[in-house]
Parts: C-alpha cells; structure tokens; sequence
C-alpha cells in the first residue's frame, strides 16, 4: 500500500506560487491536497487562489487572515476592506463556513491539521517560541493526535514530543524563513512505513511583483514585494530595541528648569490645552508626557481614558505622584516609541508635541498605524531651540539625538496611515522661533 498527501498553507493571494506547488504535487502524482489557512491577504489575486483551493482540496481550514478579511475590525489596518470588498457571495460563503480543523487517518496514525494561530506569542516557530509549553499547547488544543500539523508560522519544521509529531507546512504564499520558495509538505505511506517531507519549490517571483504591482491600490504593496522577494517578515518577532534614550538620563528637574527658563513649558501648556479643546475625543493620548505636560488641563475635560506616555519611567513617576486626581482614568506607559516591537494602545486622539523630533518621522508614523486614532496633532519646533550655555552641556545628548522633521514629510507620512492634514496654526516661541502645530484626522 502507498499513500502520499500535500499540506499546503498561508497562500496570501499569490497565484505564482500555488500553480507551482501544484504542478510540483502533480508532477509526483499526489491528488489527495489539504489545506491549512490563509487564502487571503497581502498577494493580489483574491479570485484565482481561492478557485484553485476550492477545486483541488480535499479538505481545508480557516487561518487568521482569512477570519480578519471575512470579520475583524481590527483588519482594517492590514488592508482587510480591500480583499472583503473583491469577495464574490459564493466565495464569501465558502470562506465563512471553513472550519477551524481537519481530521484523517493517516499510515495508521490519527492526523489532525489546523491553522495555529490561538496567541500571537504562541506561534510556534523553531526560532522563537518553542518553548515546552508552546510546543504542548499547540499539539494537545484539540487532544492528543499521533501528527499534528500547522501553517501560519511561516517557516516549516518537525518537532516531536512524547512520540507525537508536530509539523510547520511552511508557506506557499508568504515564506518567512529567508528562503524565496514555496514551502509545503507531503506525508507518505510506503508499505506501512510513514514518513513526511518538507518540499521547496522555486517559482517565478518576477510574476509574483509584476501582479502585485498592477493590481489597483494593492494594501501594503512594498510590504509584500519585500517579503516575497527576500522571505524576510517585515515585522520580525522579536525585534532588536534601540539603543537607550538620552531621555532617561536627563533629570526631571533639569529638563523641567530648561522649559521654563526658556518659556517653552508655558508655550506648551497653552497649546495642549488649546489642542485637546478643538479636538474633542473620548480618549486623549499625551506622547512626551514627561512630568505631567498637559495633564492639568486634560483633567478639566470628561475623558474616560487619559494615557501618558514617555520613555522615561521617572518622569512617569512623578506623573503619578503629581495627578492622584486622575485616579483610573489615568494610565502610564513608559514605552520607546522608536521600538520596532513596541505597540502603542488604541486612543481617539494623540497628541505630539516636540516629540517627532527625537522619535524620527518613520517610528511615529509606525505608532500610529498601530493606535490608529481619530486625530492627532503634532507640534513641531523647525530649526530646534536656539542654543543657552545654561543648559548645553545637560541637554547636549538629547540634542544630538534630534532631527529636524520636514512638514511635507510629515503630511505624506500620515497620508499613509489614513490620516489627512486639517489644520495649521503656528505660535511664536522664545528666539525668533514659531512652534508649528499641524493637525491631522481620518476622512
Ligand atoms: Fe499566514
């Protein structure tokens, strides 16, 4: 008796690469296909991936991406509307009614396949998170199976545990395991004998950038391309932090002193309040708190959330030491926004006053994408303070850190993240200096 069966999974609409899997898969002449999840997102061709699925499947289960298009709102940031809105009914019902997992008897052995995505920290990867517990988690969720096998990591593996197997079928779509192939597996049965089989193929990527490139308003173009040319996640797991900030070295008493001295904490003070009165909101996002910027004012106002936010835990301290008023509507959070890992929290509004400066338009940008507020408006000071003797030698790593950021820059950037300019107001500063305030909101 010989038996063979493909797992394949995490297609993300690139139709290059499913047609060479199944050429590969015929060419050994395997007809019994499963598929693990993810049809969609990210590659372009909606309508030929999921036909191609759908006839040649034996089986098949749901993955996250697929769950996003179909339902979350929290899709929207990905792109989700646009492979929503290209869904035929039929295609959406096919979508909707995939289940979670699939069962089979296999050389003797019970075979269960799922997508894998029950936590993003327990994406099993051989990399990253497999540890025992991660590893256990996946292989009992749905009880103990002689071969549990996944998609959704992106890299293919074998691990096995207590005699059982678990597998990665890697991705057809959408490696991530810095090889530009697809990825699937086979299981064999050759004369009661089991084995399995991580197979490569190479495919045509030029193709694969040639589709994307002409479909319309492709949600996350570049991100795909470079995936898929290089099979390097954009966003890695566990990213590098950046170098400390300056920020946490410079006392809150210096800094506090230097704002006065100079006028600019009073110049501040007034523009928040100004800001947080012509933006109304539920919820206000303060970066750069430092010792309380701002937070008298966002008292007086009826916000249920109220979140601080500074790289500096001992400015967040005495945020909390000076505002017990705020109670639980305050929250702190001491977060390095220039940190690839790090996510800011969800708020109606933001605000971000002399702060680009030192976070760097792109790593701004990137915390927004991931609040994804209502508004936001920033404050930027162009040419930077003048120089004072007084404080040159406290504030001299933070200035080395600045960079001016270019207004035009600025607008692009939060084009990109949906976020249109609607305002414009500049205020002297001290020096012949203008603070200038841009706001900015979602059509
Ligand atoms: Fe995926």
């Amino acid at each position: 008796m010989s038996r063979s069966a493909a797992f394949l999974s995490d297609v993300h609409g690139n139709l290059p690469a499913l047609e060479a899997v199944l050429a590969d898969i015929d060419a050994r002449g395997i007809d019994e296909i499963y598929f693990l999840g993810d049809v969609l997102g990210k590659g372009p061709s909606v309508h030929e991936v999921l036909d191609l699925l759908r006839r040649r499947c034996r089986g098949a289960v749901y993955g996250n991406w697929d769950r996003l298009v179909l339902y979350s709102p929290e899709g929207e940031r990905f792109g989700a509307p646009y492979y929503r809105e290209r869904l035929t009914e039929a295609e959406r019902a096919y979508l909707a009614a995939l289940p979670e997992t699939l069962e089979l008897d296999f050389a003797g052995k019970r075979v269960l396949g799922y997508h894998g995505r029950f936590s993003i920290d327990r994406v099993v990867t051989p990399m990253f998170n497999n540890e025992r517990e991660n590893v256990e988690a996946a292989m009992y969720r749905f009880g103990p199976h002689d071969v549990t096998i996944m998609g959704d990591a992106h890299h293919p593996f074998l691990l096995t545990h207590q005699g059982r197997f678990l597998m990665n079928t890697g991705a057809v779509g959408n490696p991530c395991d810095r090889i530009p192939q697809a990825s699937y597996l086979i299981l064999h049965e050759r004369g009661g004998a089991f084995s399995s089989e991580h197979v490569r193929v190479p495919y045509d990527l030029a193709r694969a950038v040639s589709l994307a490139l002409h479909a319309p308003d492709l949600p996350m173009l570049e991100t795909y391309i470079r995936e898929t040319i290089t099979a390097v996640y954009s966003r890695s797991y566990k990213p590098k932090a950046p170098a400390r900030s300056p920020w946490e070295d410079l006392p809150l008493p210096v800094y506090e002193a230097y704002a006065s001295a100079r006028g600019l904490g009073q110049a501040l003070s007034s523009i928040l309040a100004e800001q947080m009165r012509d933006l109304p909101a539920k919820s206000v996002c303060l970066l750069g708190v430092a010792g309380g910027n701002g937070l008298a004012f966002a008292a007086t106002l009826p916000y249920a959330q109220i979140l601080g936010v500074d790289v500096s835990e001992a400015y967040l301290a005495a945020c909390r030491a000076r505002f017990p008023q705020l109670g639980d509507r305050l929250s702190l959070l001491r977060l390095d926004l220039r940190d690839p890992g790090a996510r800011l929290p969800h708020a109606e509004l933001v605000l971000a006053d002399l702060l680009l400066e030192y976070t760097g338009l792109a790593a701004f940008v990137r915390q927004i994408e991931s609040c994804a507020p209502r508004a936001v408006s920033c404050v930027l000071l162009p040419g930077g303070d003048e120089p004072d003797a007084r404080f040159a030698e406290a504030l001299s790593p933070v200035e080395k850190q600045r960079q001016e950021v270019d207004p035009t820059a600025l607008v692009r950037a939060m084009e990109g993240a949906g976020l249109a300019l609607r305002r414009v107001t500049s205020y002297p500063a001290p020096g012949q200096r203008l603070l200038l305030r841009m706001d900015f909101a979602r059509p």
